[in-house]
């Protein structure tokens, strides 16, 4: 059978690759940490739960309007209000299977053949593909350590052409964890106006920020910003929803109509359970608390973490501010070996110590970058402490 050329090029998921590879030696038997997980450890709480069995005993079982129950994009425009400081009608918001089909959806409607797509770098794995499947061009922007990977604006301008279109920001960042300042976005936002780019902000870790910091969103920047920018959230990662498939993303009616079009010939309306569901995880008054403990909890390992990693030699990493992710700096391990194996890169590392001390990582080539494995914290604290152990003797024995 021939392909077509629009899925030639697709590779699937590193990120989810090593957690279900993970999972299944797990399954054979084998004792694995799993540093892989791109979603929280915790349970769904138990009053979304409760909402989605209400709904199904009430019998809202039945086809929804394909961009999101009336009742849930009230709710989610008084989030998004919340978080950006911007209010959305109901016709500039659309609700769908995850933020991912979101994402999916804005590219396919903005994209024509060759336009291209400004994504910072370290990325997460899926824009890159994305991206293409709708026709476009990445183009990557690098982001340095010492920057924090920050995107920095004066970095943008020479990469601008005439093709391009679109630039993603996402922050909280995954896999950095950087979370970008207002004063960086206004930045950002200026050069976006200035050039006629639209923006992408992928703001799914928003709630998922430590020490004190604020989450700020780009479209806040600059009251040009609303109508060339389309938010993109969800309930996934805020409320431990993962598998319940519900995103959503606001910005012009325009797109947001050609988004829900599209969506009516592809997946149809969202789960309507889960969409209740979601609708109670937005307003239950026990969210915020909710919140709190995940947040409390994933700061907590974050920084076991990030002061385990600095004291092992060889390895580093910078104090994440968001998400649940740590890039570990792993340069200096390059060209030591293990019984005459060599470590030339990111994933010759994670295939060692999966291999030799059953620790699985993702290698940072699947973000874009050789010198990082990147570690998620969404696990136990008995789980960090055990994985770091491993890592550290995994280290002393490269000669
Ligand atoms: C940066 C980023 N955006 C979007 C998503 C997708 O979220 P959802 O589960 O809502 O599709 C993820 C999930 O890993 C993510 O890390």
């Amino acid at each position: 059978m021939k392909l077509s050329e629009k899925v030639a090029g697709i590779s699937p998921s590193p990120t989810l690759a090593v957690d279900a590879k993970a999972k299944q030696m797990k399954k054979e038997g084998h004792d694995i940490i799993g540093f892989g997980a791109g979603e929280p450890d915790f349970d769904t709480p138990d009053y979304i739960k409760s909402a989605a069995m209400t709904s199904i005993n009430q019998g809202f079982t039945k086809y929804t309007p394909v961009g999101g129950i009336p009742e849930l994009l009230d709710a989610i425009s008084k989030y998004l209000e919340e978080s950006t400081g911007i209010s959305y009608k109901q016709s500039q918001i659309i609700v769908s299977n995850g933020a991912k089909q979101c994402l999916f959806n804005a590219l396919y409607c903005l994209l024509d053949p060759g336009d291209k797509v400004l994504i910072p770098s370290p990325y997460w794995v899926s824009y890159p593909e994305l991206v293409k499947l709708c026709g476009g061009e990445p183009v990557f922007v690098e982001t340095r350590e010492e920057e924090d990977f920050k995107l920095k604006a004066e970095s943008l301008e020479h990469l601008i052409d005439n093709k391009t279109k679109v630039l993603i920001i996402n922050s909280p960042n995954n896999p950095t964890g950087s979370v970008y300042s207002k004063e960086d976005l206004k930045e950002i936002a200026k050069i976006a106006i200035e050039r006629d780019i639209f923006i992408i902000s992928d703001e799914i870790y928003e709630k998922l920020i430590y020490d004190g910091e604020k989450h700020s969103s780009i479209v806040a920047a600059d009251d040009r910003m609303k109508e060339r920018t389309l938010v993109v959230n969800g309930v996934s990662k805020t409320f431990a929803m993962t598998g319940w498939r519900i995103g959503f993303a606001a910005g012009h009616d325009k797109l947001i109509k050609a988004m829900t079009d599209l969506q009516s010939h592809s997946t149809s309306n969202p789960n309507s359970i889960a969409q209740k569901a979601s609708l109670e995880a937005l307003k239950n008054p026990e969210r915020c608390e909710t919140i709190a403990k995940m947040v409390e909890e994933f700061s907590a390992r974050r920084t076991y973490m990030v002061d385990r990693i600095n004291k092992i030699p060889d390895l580093s990493c910078r104090l994440p501010k968001g998400a649940f992710y740590v890039m570990m700096n792993i340069k200096a391990t390059f060209g030591k070996q293990l019984n005459g194996k060599i470590i030339t890169d990111s994933s010759s590392f994670a295939e060692m110590l999966l291999e030799k001390y059953k620790v699985a990582v993702v290698p940072g080539v699947a973000f874009g970058t050789e010198d990082y494995v990147r570690l998620s914290y969404a696990t136990s604290m008995e789980n960090i402490i055990k994985g770091l152990d491993r890592i550290q003797e995994f280290v002393s024995v490269l000669k």
